[in-house]
């Protein structure tokens, strides 16, 4: 668990200064000035390390090719072989392929094993990541099929000068690349290109039509997540059954299914030569993660991290003020009581999380309209203080397991074919449809964002009319600039609708069950852009904490996919509701109290209402000015001088506005967090063609 940076030049550096004159045909610049020119690298890198040095602050190192084309940095996060040889970049014995891994790879004694049957490769250490560079030279480039876990890493093999950069399937791990002067720069976190020649600008069109949630862009002009524009190839996708197809295995089958893997991919997750911990909550997703890692250390003797003493399972958790209405941290206190497991926790409160906003709004590199992320951010402090490495987390549970309420309408949209034992009738299903559309329209205009978008349009014709596609776009920003309209008319529905590979729409369109299709456009939407990057990877990093998410390990996920919606989310007709994430309660009922069991879902969130005067009002007020709105270029004045004011009103006369007020405050100031700390170009129109 790491963060890399590597810069690629994309024309041989002797070719351009031929062209210049400065050098006669056949004159390598390398034997002119090689060394003089290595050593700028050398520094470049060097600098670029440093403002990711939280992914790393063990130790650092880097590989430069002898033409000066390829550099190679690393900084590492020790977790499994602290010793030396886990030091990267990794080479090869022949020194022709070269690598920087950033991330964890699971099962890699079993993969090493394997290929030391058949391949004569040479180890240096017992490090994980070491099996990429041996899996290459032995599979090729289907060696990422062989990977298991999270990662983002980067392989350049001087033999073919073939370059690759790979990310896992679920995007757990950061990766983002740019073109400057002609060079590819691929780093772990944008703030890496800075001193390699990077001068931010934002990309409006990406924020209006919120291409950094949907796609391959981010927030800043020519900075992307995938390679759409060099070569992409993908090697893996989320799949689906056909809904007609009739499953036609028993509950008790699918239950022991879902555990058995459920186990094996948290027994796989608890290798590490430093401690490790777990992130523990009031719901269901991380309690079982406590629970089972609490069974295989107690009953099945694995060890956890490197820690010799069995009873020490250490679960780590955010408080919130219990008046706030948000705080679960008696839940988790409950859970830990039932376990026996050490519990430690972080009383967070309005001014704790001023006090954190502008660093861990630095560290996300996007905008959040919560603060979530910023107690995500404190909580990552807690293992840190405690000299922990390493924490399980519950990521990906509702997105596999069909746990979001916003998925009901989606998965009532048709019948469940697969599954005929449903005891929801067909009339049934159309009248709980109406119901819970409406409640989730509610839902969203409760919490101040718009439920105007749920209607008939194209994005929804083309992904089977899922009314998901609708719920995840509720928020739509009002304070652009009018110039801004020159992009055209920019509707984050279309980003998702057209960022799905026309063979997935396909299956959406005639394969794939509703539910499904939800849960995809979900997976690629807000688990990977929002939830793995502010609520995971970039605010864990901040405090060099790597978290490991067994929900989505490949195999697991790839089970669950091939479940029926119906043991995902399933109706009750005694009470006349639905449970979500049915198989997974049911896998877990063993490992969690009777509480968790029978509770129904409520998110981890931070507080959404904060009084006139406190810490978080003088604190927005004196970032949303009009200096700093005018610099980002992109926001009118006049659309968020009331904001502030707003959020903070006194008085419950409008609930609705003050909320939708309060996330657009938080989103503009954030935005000038990001334009002051990584100075970013002010926003200008674009050339209009005449
Ligand atoms: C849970 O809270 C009670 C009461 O404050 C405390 O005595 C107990 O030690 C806590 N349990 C854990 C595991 O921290
Ligand atoms: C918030 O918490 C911090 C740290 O626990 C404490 O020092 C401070 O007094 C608290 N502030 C308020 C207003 O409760």
């Amino acid at each position: 668990m790491c963060g890399i940076s590597c810069i690629l030049t994309l024309e041989h550096s002797s070719h351009t200064l031929k062209e210049r004159g400065h050098l006669p045909p056949g004159v390598n610049c390398a034997s002119v000035n090689g060394d003089e020119a290595s050593a700028k690298l050398a520094k470049e890198l060097d600098a670029s390390l440093e403002l990711i040095v939280h992914r790393g602050p063990d130790s650092r190192g880097q590989w430069i090719s002898p033409d000066n084309r390829v550099a190679l940095g690393h900084v590492r996060l020790a977790i499994n072989d602290l010793s030396p040889d886990g030091a990267q970049p990794f080479h090869d014995a022949s020194d022709t392929v070269h690598a920087v891994v950033n991330g964890e790879l699971y099962d890699h004694e079993r993969i090493r094993s394997e290929l030391l049957e058949k391949t004569d490769y040479k180890f240096k250490g017992r490090s994980d990541c070491e099996i990429v560079i041996a899996l290459y030279k032995y599979y090729g480039l289907n060696f990422l099929h062989k990977l298991r876990g999270e990662f983002a890493l980067v392989l350049y093999d001087s033999r073919t000068q073939l370059f690759i950069a790979a990310r896992d399937r679920y995007g757990i791990k950061p990766l983002f690349w740019t073109i400057q002067e002609g060079r590819l720069l691929v780093a772990a976190e944008a703030k890496a290109f800075l001193p390699l020649g990077w001068k931010p600008e934002w990309d409006v069109k990406s924020l209006l039509d919120a291409g950094w949630n949907h796609d391959e862009r981010t927030l800043f002009k020519g900075v992307s997540k995938s390679f759409g524009h060099i070569e992409q190839r993908q090697y893996w996708d989320i799949e689906y059954p056909d809904k007609r197809t009739l499953d036609p295995r028993s509950e008790a089958e699918m239950i022991e299914g879902v555990r058995s893997r459920m186990l094996d991919a948290i027994r796989l997750r608890l290798r590490a030569d430093v401690p490790v911990g777990v992130y523990l909550s009031g719901g269901i997703d991380s309690s079982v993660i406590a629970g089972m890692v609490t069974h295989l250390v107690k009953e099945r003797g694995e060890r956890m991290g490197n820690d010799k003493e069995t009873e020490r399972v250490c679960c780590f958790s955010v408080a919130f003020d219990e008046d706030s209405g948000f705080d679960e941290s008696k839940i988790a206190n409950r859970t830990a009581d039932f376990l026996g497991v050490k519990y430690y926790k972080k009383h967070m409160n309005e001014s704790e999380l001023a006090a954190r906003f502008e660093d861990a709004t630095y560290h996300c590199e996007i905008q959040n309209p919560d603060l979530n992320y910023v107690g995500k951010y404190a909580l990552s402090e807690v293992p840190e203080k405690l000299g922990f490495k390493v924490v399980l987390t519950g990521e990906g549970a509702d997105e596999n397991f069909g746990g979001y309420p916003l998925y009901l309408p989606d998965y009532l949209r048709e019948p469940d074919l697969a599954w005929p034992a449903n005891p929801l009738s067909e009339a049934m299903r159309e009248k709980q449809l109406a119901k819970t559309e409406e409640a989730a329209k509610q839902y969203y205009a409760s919490v101040g964002a718009d439920a105007s978008n749920r209607g008939p349009s194209i994005p929804r014709r083309m992904l089977n009319d899922i009314s998901t596609v609708s719920s995840m776009t509720a928020f739509q920003l009002t304070v652009f600039a009018d110039w801004t309209q020159r992009y055209g008319s920019c509707d984050p529905q279309l980003t998702i609708a057209n960022n799905a590979d026309g063979r997935v729409r396909a299956k959406i369109v005639n394969q794939w069950h509703p539910l499904h299709s939800a849960q995809y456009v979900w997976s690629k939407g807000h688990l990977a852009n929002i939830f793995l990057t502010c609520l995971g990877d970039r605010t864990e990093m901040a405090h060099s904490i790597e978290a490991r998410t067994p929900f989505l390990d490949h195999h697991l996920t790839e089970y669950v996919n091939g479940l029926p919606p119906s043991v995902k989310i399933r109706y009750d007709p005694g009470s006349d509701t639905f449970v979500e994430k049915w198989v997974l309660r049911e896998a877990s009922k063993p490992f969690i109290t009777k509480e968790l069991y029978e509770r129904k879902k409520h998110p981890y969130s931070a507080p959404t209402t904060y009084p006139h005067g406190g810490p978080l009002h003088k604190l927005l007020d004196g970032l949303i000015t009009r200096a700093n709105v005018e610099d980002l270029g992109f926001v009118a004045w006049e659309k968020v001088s009331g904001l502030v004011p707003k959020a903070f009103e006194e008085g419950d006369a409008d609930l609705q506005g003050k909320a939708m007020a309060m996330r657009f405050a938080f989103t503009v100031a954030q935005w000038i967090v990001l334009s002051k700390r990584f100075g970013i170009a002010k926003a200008v129109p674009p050339e209009m063609a005449c």
